[in-house]
């Protein structure tokens, strides 16, 4: 990857994808986005990589992967610095209540919290989780908290859960993701 490879035309879009049991939806939603003609720069937390593999989702972008083992220095900018400044939208999807917990509280233990923290783009969020972790006032907060700092949320949807539960914690769908995505990053003329 080059720094000139890091202007934003097609806009460029960061990915994170965290360690839920959503993550594999991350596929799909790389596909589409990439299929529309946005630039999909994927980052992965430590634990999205036991749920998805690095090499799926560099596939469907067609870009390399970012993982905590594999971050590359892009002309002497760590990858998080480059892709922060370089990026016009990031979205975190699914985003664990782990990660959404340590942006509210500006921690930067990984690559992709770091990139968080770093970045001045809109952040966006699909939050993928147990109901009663979503439910959880230390949840609640937290995400009150971000969005109080302009972060904005995608779903979370009602249903059946993975865990087995029926409450609201499911990831919004990929087409409603998506769509939200390219309206705001293509915009019809
Ligand atoms: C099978 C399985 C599924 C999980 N699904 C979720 C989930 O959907 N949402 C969540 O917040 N945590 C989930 N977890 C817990 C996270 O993987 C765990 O908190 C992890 O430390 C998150 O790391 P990360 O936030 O750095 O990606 C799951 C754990 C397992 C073993």
């Amino acid at each position: 990857m080059a720094l000139n490879d890091l202007k934003s035309n097609p806009p460029r879009l960061v990915l994170g994808v965290t360690g839920s049991i959503a993550a594999f939806r991350a596929a799909d939603l790389a596909s589409a986005l990439s299929q529309a003609g946005i630039q999909v720069d994927v980052v992965m937390s430590r634990e999205a990589t036991k749920f998805i593999t690095a090499l799926t989702l560099e596939s469907l972008s067609k870009r390399p992967v970012i993982t905590v083992d594999d971050e590359p220095i892009i002309e002497g900018i760590p990858a998080h610095i480059a892709l922060a400044d370089a990026a016009d939208l990031v979205l975190v999807a699914p985003v664990t209540a782990n990660v959404l917990a340590q942006t509210a509280l500006g921690l930067a233990g990984d690559v992709l919290t770091s990139l968080l923290l770093a970045t001045r783009a809109p952040i966006w969020m699909a939050p993928a989780m147990n109901g009663k972790m979503w439910e959880h006032p230390a949840t609640v907060l937290n995400v009150e908290t971000l969005r109080g700092r302009g972060v904005e949320f995608i779903g979370p949807d009602t249903g059946l859960l993975a865990c087995g539960y029926e409450g609201s914690g499911r990831m919004a769908s990929v087409a409603e993701i998506s769509h939200k995505v390219i309206a705001f990053l293509r915009p019809p003329k």
